[in-house]
């Protein structure tokens, strides 16, 4: 007979499978898959892994989406939370401070590269994004140049969902059925070397050549309408893809010939992701703004960041303007409090360091896989990597949607979980897995990701 724990653990399951089946909407899902299969459903987490409601380890080889650097279970960053709902649980940023704020913002501009030092506080990426962009629109017409509202950003890149900001994303199929969008905004190539289109045996000829159609569709729609070119500094859309050399430098060249404005979308890679605060330090750029948000408290609240240049700021420092947007919750007091309190535990923990002292063991590992006939390609930096799949490793043939469907959706996805590792595998691009794990993770982490990776990928091969 069951013990009767388990008994009402079972029970409890089921009615929550039932109540998550008949009410729950899950973001990006197709939920027609969980008419006939259960949910999965997360209950805990610890350091590096997460379980599920059956009691079930997994690395957690994401971070949650990007997001938990500092990995799972830190009571110091839910201490810190707990605190400041207890004292102030909520007040808004329209017309009124807080400490947690004022302190966060001053911290934000000290760390981000030169001028940028006025921070806007909103609850996730999309808003950064979409706060970027308006802010762009407004700068614009304050300082004459009324007709520069155009933007420009790469092939598949993603840069949230609220509609500029998927107007600025560059894959098609996730906007079609929200057509028409935004107007006036415009696709240049990504930094896909395994793919590239010109330049393929000189990266550095390559990167010049991306940056360069920058320049070409700013000529085309004519400088004076274009306002902001929106770039990560690792695209992760695709697959990740890292900036050839000297790309950045010849993006800024061109921004500053046409005064346009360079935003880093960094909801990603900012935060430790690439071993450094920001990405733009990393690749060594200056932005304009940054947009930041996910790794800004390790998932233990929910906050952005929109990082703007003294130069955005100037002219709403005098008279009467006044930058007409906000977000209620944008700067809430709790994930202030939160992220002051991950920036502290990155210094003290050294997890920067950590990072870029350990990313080469954690590409070393992950490269082991390149033997495999189906792994085409390893790329990233950081703690940030994509894993392309091809077809035919000689031509790099990919799969065909069938195929891809039949691959991703119908076998990895689910046997890389089963198999204890959550993580993604995406085809907005060509076929990609994707790593991305807490920034505490070192070899042993490594090591298995590419156990569980190598076993599901060998059997993959065989279905195909
Ligand atoms: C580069 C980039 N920009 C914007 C976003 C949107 O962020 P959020 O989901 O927090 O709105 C994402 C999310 O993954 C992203 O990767």
């Amino acid at each position: 007979m069951m013990d009767q724990d388990l008994v009402t653990k079972a029970v409890d399951r089921d009615r929550l499978q039932e109540a998550a089946r008949d009410h729950l909407w899950l973001h990006f899902s197709r939920h027609s898959v969980y008419q006939e299969n259960d949910m999965p459903v997360i209950v805990r987490g610890e350091g590096a892994y997460i379980w599920d409601d059956q009691g079930r380890r997994y690395l957690d080889g994401l971070a949650g989406l990007f997001v938990n650097q500092l990995g799972h279970g830190r009571t110091d960053l839910a201490e810190a939370g707990a605190k400041q709902a207890s004292t102030l649980a909520f007040h808004p940023l329209w017309s009124y401070a807080h400490p947690g704020a004022i302190e966060l913002a001053e911290k934000l501009a000290g760390y981000a590269p030169g001028n940028l030092n006025r921070v806007f506080f909103t609850t996730g990426g999309g808003e950064a994004v979409e706060s970027a962009w308006k802010l762009a629109k407004q700068y614009f017409k304050l300082t004459g140049k009324p007709t520069k509202h155009k933007v420009i950003s790469r092939n598949i890149a993603y840069h949230g969902t609220p509609q500029g900001a998927l107007s600025i994303t560059g894959i098609a199929g996730m906007k079609a059925p929200f057509e028409p969008l935004v107007p006036s905004t415009f696709r240049v190539p990504n930094t896909n070397f395994y793919r590239a289109p010109e330049h393929a045996d000189d990266i550095e000829a390559f990167g010049r050549w991306a940056a360069d159609r920058i320049a070409e569709v700013i000529e085309f729609e004519g400088p004076e309408t274009v306002a902001a070119v929106f770039l990560e500094p690792v695209q992760n859309s695709g697959g990740c893809f890292p900036p050839p050399p000297g790309y950045f430098q010849r993006v800024r060249e061109i921004c500053d010939q046409y005064d346009v404005l360079l935003v880093s979308d960094e909801v990603i890679c900012a935060y430790g992701r690439l071993g450094h605060m920001f990405g733009a330090d990393r690749y060594g750029y200056q932005p304009d703004i940054i947009t930041s948000a996910k790794g800004l408290t390790s998932g233990y609240a929910p906050l952005g960041a929109m990082i703007a240049s003294d130069r955005l700021m100037e002219p709403f420092l005098t008279g009467q303007h006044t930058f007409l947007h906000g977000y209620t919750f944008g700067g809430h007091p709790v994930s202030t409090a939160v992220a002051l309190k991950n920036l502290e535990i990155f210094k003290e923990e050294k997890i920067n360091e950590h990072v870029r002292a350990n990313e080469s063991a954690f590409r070393n590992t992950l490269e082991k896989l390149l033997d495999l006939p189906i792994v085409g390609d390893v790329r990233g930096d950081g703690y940030f990597y994509g894993i392309e799949l091809v077809k035919d490793k000689a031509t790099k043939e990919t799969f065909s949607d069938d195929e891809s469907e039949r691959l991703l959706r119908g076998y990895l996805s689910k046997a890389l979980y089963d198999a204890g590792l959550y993580c993604r595998a995406d085809d907005r691009g060509d076929p990609v897995i994707q790593l991305a794990p807490p920034l505490i993770c070192d070899q042993e982490h490594f090591d298995e990701m590419e156990q569980v990776l190598r076993t599901v990928l060998d059997k993959a091969w065989t279905l195909l």
